[in-house]
């Protein structure tokens, strides 16, 4: 408990008891607001209850075996100059695959990534401000796929925030087979780098990043082929990291380059806005806006 306190997960407090009681005083444990992140239901304190439960992305982050264990190879890897990357050289096949193959993984990245899109989208849809106003840049839509939407926490946000947005989800076949419906998002199995179902704009959250330059640049292409070709409404929005944008303080700067390492294990990068550019105009887009949402994430919306 001390180690959690001076890290700042728990506050702590010394509570006198009582007089006359001749007890000693004991130390009282609070949450603070990173634990309270921790905590899915906001409990009886008042507190109003917010989708911003993480504790499914934690636990998909501390498990041994996909998240950390890779790195125990990181010294053997650099040495084998061979093609896996650092997570296939450790599980013996890449992430998507192994989503196929292990059951208990497919369901802990889904419940991970359902957590964090509905906090990172609560962030985006309403603290217009706080997130530089990012909502607006769904404003106009008709429609709106996103690619790699995993269990459609994100859209089902988008949609209750834009009721008029036809909202859908490509995904593969185990992550769609096994996502809750509540009937206002149509789920669609396959590859995106195979096809990509027709809309105004299409949403990448937290794809590209897993991807290296030439698979970006071949799923971008899918995209723009996909996108609507009515004049000013087609675009690729992709939500991730710009490397130099957004909060700058060191905490934060820690976690964004810890984030370039995990992605690394896939063979994926956190990119500067150059490297961006250079994948972009590769795809045949002609501009893009960056806007910083939240601590080191940003909206990039790229237009063909
Ligand atoms: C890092 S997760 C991001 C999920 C979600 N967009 C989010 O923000 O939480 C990447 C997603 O891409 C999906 N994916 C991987 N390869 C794919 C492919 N070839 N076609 C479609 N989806 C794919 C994965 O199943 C997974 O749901």
């Amino acid at each position: 408990m001390r180690v959690l306190t001076i890290s700042g997960i728990f506050a702590a407090a010394d509570h006198q008891p009582a007089p006359p009681s001749d007890d000693e005083s004991e130390t009282v444990y609070k949450l603070t607001p990173i634990s309270r992140l921790l905590v899915d239901d906001d409990g009886d304190d008042g507190a109003s209850s917010t989708p911003r439960g993480m504790s499914a992305m934690l636990r998909l982050l501390a498990r041994s075996d996909t998240a950390v264990a890779p790195f125990f190879g990181l010294g053997a890897w650099f040495r084998d100059a061979g093609a896996a990357t650092l997570f296939e050289a450790a599980r013996g096949a890449p992430t998507w695959s192994l989503t196929r193959s292990d059951a208990s993984y497919n369901e802990a990245l889904n419940d991970g990534c359902a957590a964090n899109s509905s906090f990172a989208m609560d962030a985006v849809l309403n603290d217009g401000a706080a997130a530089g106003g990012a909502s607006s840049i769904f404003r106009g839509l008709g429609s709106l796929v996103d690619v790699g939407g995993d269990h459609g926490a994100a859209v089902m946000a988008i949609a209750r925030a834009f009721p008029h947005i036809k909202c859908s989800v490509l995904d593969l076949e185990q992550v769609v087979s096994k996502a809750p419906s509540d009937g206002t998002v149509q789920f669609v199995a396959g590859d995106m780098f195979q096809s990509i179902p027709p809309a105004d704009a299409v949403l990448l959250k937290y794809v590209l990043h897993c991807w290296d330059d030439d698979d970006c640049v071949k799923i971008l292409r899918r995209c723009k082929r996909a996108i609507s070709a009515r004049d000013g409404v087609g675009k690729v929005i992709i939500m991730n990291v710009v490397v130099g944008y957004g909060t700058q303080d060191n905490v934060v700067k820690e976690t964004q380059v810890l984030f370039d390492m995990f992605m690394m294990r896939y063979g994926g990068a956190e990119r500067e806005e150059h490297e961006w550019k250079k994948i972009f105009l590769e795809a045949g887009f002609s501009s893009y806006k960056i806007t910083p949402i939240l601590g080191f994430q940003s909206l990039i919306e790229i237009f063909p």
